[in-house]
């Protein structure tokens, strides 16, 4: 059995929540905009290693190279988020882990699985297919119906999209129908949101997961891949961000980079809601979602939806979960 934890060892822990907490209830950004542009710059320039601040403005060096220690799991970087959530949260089976100081932005080393990928072809035929259905679709009617009708203080020039998932990539052997959906509910965006002086309206998109034939399918239909953190940087007043069960915390740092003219992402979820456990239905089965989810609602983002109308969007076939259009 493992030994307690000394006294002292109680006291540290103690001090670094309180100090984070305090940090954030100062309205610290956990994820600033310039922190972003910083680190993108440097991976632009081809470093090898980068230099990202955390919250108490230490800078820490990370390689961009997958270090050996890495190497049996991992082929390549990507770039960690940590939630406020998982910032405070002291994990019972090693609570000191809390005082290794966590930044809100790292460089973490993943693999990303090799499964088979589809041709052009076949991607472009399943999309014609699959959006035909969604076309149909009620949660299509109700979505272009309220895009159409809406009054917004900006008019919206951009749609970014974060986490929609691949559309080569074949897994457990078959095509996401939920990724292809979400991918054509842009282009049905688009048409719902098109000015009467058909000025366009661009769209980008941000997934580390898509590979070439993603972006090659994408770009043919009018979306720009983005890598990582470039579709936070594209974000202004006249975006709407586009955003469905991300494994980022897409919520919070889109309240801290920029506040967008638009949002349609999972529900926010206010005070008490956000600490607990809630069921959802995902391709027909129940499951249930954890304080600890990938996208977790804040105090932040909150204070930020506050300053939105809401509409839920009803979606019985299960192509997003539970979303909702918000509009400044
Ligand atoms: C649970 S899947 C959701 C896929 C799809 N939206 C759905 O509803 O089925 C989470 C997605 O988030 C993506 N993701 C992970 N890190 C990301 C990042 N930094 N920016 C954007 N998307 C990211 C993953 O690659 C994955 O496709």
């Amino acid at each position: 059995m493992r030994e307690l934890e000394p006294i002292d060892d109680a006291d540290k822990i103690r001090e670094r929540l309180e100090h984070v907490v305090r940090l954030y209830n100062a309205g610290k950004p956990l994820f600033p905009r310039t922190l972003l542009e910083d680190l993108n710059r440097q991976i632009e320039e081809g470093k090898e290693e980068v230099r990202i601040e955390d919250l108490d403005d230490v800078p820490s060096t990370y390689s961009l190279g997958v270090p050996a220690l890495c190497s049996d799991f991992a082929t390549t970087y990507c770039i960690g988020y940590t939630s406020i959530q998982l910032l405070t949260h002291v994990r019972p089976s090693f609570p000191t882990m809390i005082l290794s100081d966590q930044a809100p932005v790292s460089i973490l080393y993943t693999h990303y699985p090799s499964v088979p990928a589809s041709t052009l072809e076949e991607v472009r035929g399943a999309f014609g297919k699959i959006r035909g259905h969604w076309e149909e679709s009620e949660t299509c009617q109700e979505l272009t119906s309220h895009l159409s009708t809406m009054k917004a203080s900006t008019r919206i020039q951009k749609i970014v999209a974060f986490g929609l998932g691949t559309l080569a990539k074949v897994q457990n052997g078959r095509l996401s129908t939920r990724s292809y959906v979400q991918h054509a509910a842009i282009r049905s965006m688009v048409t719902a949101l098109a000015d009467v002086d058909g000025e366009e309206i661009q769209c980008y998109a941000q997934d580390p997961w898509y590979d070439e034939m993603d972006v090659a399918f994408l770009g043919s239909i009018g979306i720009t891949v983005v890598s990582d953190p470039k579709g936070f940087l594209e974000i202004d007043e006249s975006t709407l961000v586009f955003s469905v069960c991300p494994n980022v915390p897409v919520k919070q740092i889109v309240a801290d980079v920029r506040w967008p003219g638009a949002m349609i992402w999972n529900t926010v979820s206010e005070g008490e809601e956000t600490k607990q456990w809630k069921k959802r239905l995902r391709s027909g089965e129940e499951f249930w979602l954890g304080p600890l989810i990938t996208d977790p609602d804040s105090p932040r983002v909150c204070d930020m939806v506050r300053h939105y109308t809401r509409v839920p969007l009803r979606d019985p076939k299960d192509y997003f979960g539970d979303l909702s259009i918000y509009v400044k």
